[in-house]
């Protein structure tokens, strides 16, 4: 597939205009931000996903048993034959783990950090099929692949804009339309978060939202001092050794509180601490389970590449890298880390930017034993794959 140029993916914009006035501020239309897309996978194919145990999937029928019925995969082939002619949406969770050409898809997007993108989540709509007025914490392009999507925009909300009682979904019980847009296959529209969208299939259609991840202040707060805390003895404790004899036995006084702060800020800036932990989180997998410890006999990564082949990047592993002093840098695999010397930059950068890489480059870092350790420890963590197994 070949990508859009980013001044075409964004309209004639630069990604730097586009970042300073639109992204996570306003909705921005783009005719035919994929001027040359071919849809990356057909309806069939996509309702063949959800029919898989290992893929999150859901319909959402606009009423069904009840007004906005949800169901959940994994679905049967029965399931889709006792579909409605109409008025229902698929929507399928993570196919860029499957699916190659649509993990192409989220290159386009490489003026954003990799890590802050999440997934391709693709829907596949019946005229009429629509998941409700809604809006998102996270922002979200939403490509049009194949078919005509009318998409209007909304109003500001937040936790307290009002929802419909519904077990499952969280469809906004007053939409205040603004803008309204048909898109046609290659449009794209960025909708930031917390702003309001209702999506409604004109015929047979398919949206692909590429997705970002943004950790709440809760997930922050509560995952970093869980992981900052199995560094802390059980010997560091509260201490007052300026204390001065109390009138008031029961009073809480400032200074107590004052103790307090100091403790939690000096924990919160160890800032290598707080880098440590945010890489590790940013790439945590969402399915731990397609990343599986391969235990391969020693030698096997110098023979395969030396017969010719490569090896690939797992589609589920997510990667980031840290560049932490002139000596170290850090990188983060699928939730855990490695301090690692700078001079393995470049293979650092390599592995986390492709997800191919040719016998010839990789057979270029042998002669160098942290590189080639490097490379061998991925590879038994089923980080990456060795091209021969997929034959
Ligand atoms: C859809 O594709 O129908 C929904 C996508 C979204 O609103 O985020
Ligand atoms: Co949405």
């Amino acid at each position: 597939m070949s990508l859009p140029h980013p001044s075409v993916l964004l309209g004639g914009i630069s990604p730097d205009i586009f970042l300073r006035d639109y992204w996570q501020k306003k909705p921005l239309l783009i005719r035919q931000a994929f001027p040359a897309l071919e849809n990356p996978l057909s309806p069939d194919e996509l309702a063949g996903l959800a029919l898989e145990d290992e893929v999150e999937s859901r319909i959402v029928l606009t009423q069904g048993a009840t007004p906005w019925e949800l169901r959940r995969g994994p679905f049967t082939e029965e399931d889709f034959k006792t579909l409605p002619e109409q008025d229902w949406t698929l929507l399928v969770q993570a196919v860029d783990q499957f699916v190659p050409d649509v993990a192409e898809l989220m290159k386009a997007f490489s003026f954003l950090p990799s890590w802050r993108l999440d997934d391709v989540m693709i829907s596949y709509a019946t005229p009429g099929g629509s998941v409700g007025p809604h809006y998102d914490n996270y922002d979200v392009f939403l490509l049009q692949s194949h078919g005509r999507r009318r998409w209007k925009i909304g109003q500001h909300c937040d936790d307290q804009s009002p929802l419909l009682d519904h077990p499952d979904l969280r469809i906004l019980s007053h939409f205040e339309e603004q803008q309204e847009w048909v898109l046609e296959p290659g449009d794209m529209l960025y909708i930031p978060p917390g702003i309001a969208h209702h999506g409604i299939a004109e015929d047979e259609c398919m949206t692909c939202s590429i997705g970002f991840r943004a950790p709440s202040h809760q997930d922050i707060l509560l995952h970093y001092t869980d992981f900052l805390s199995q560094y802390l003895a059980d010997s560091q404790r509260y201490g007052d050794p300026d204390a001065k004899p109390v009138a008031h036995p029961a009073a809480i006084d400032d200074q107590s509180i004052e103790r307090l702060q100091h403790i939690m800020l000096e924990l919160v800036n160890d800032k290598a601490a707080l880098a440590t932990w945010f890489g590790r989180h940013m790439t945590e997998p969402r399915y731990p389970e397609l990343i599986q410890p391969q235990e391969l006999p020693a030698g096997t990564l110098l023979e395969e590449l030396q017969n010719g082949y490569g090896l690939m990047r797992n589609p589920s592993t997510r990667l980031a890298y840290r560049v932490d002093s002139d000596e170290h840098l850090l990188l983060f695999a699928s939730g855990e880390h490695c301090l690692l010397p700078a001079t393995l930059l470049p293979l650092v950068q390599l592995v986390c930017n492709n997800d191919y890489f040719d016998s010839e480059t990789l057979l270029g870092w042998q002669t160098d034993d942290e590189a080639w350790t490097l490379l061998e420890q991925l590879l038994a963590k089923g980080d990456l794959l060795l091209e021969g197994d997929d034959e």
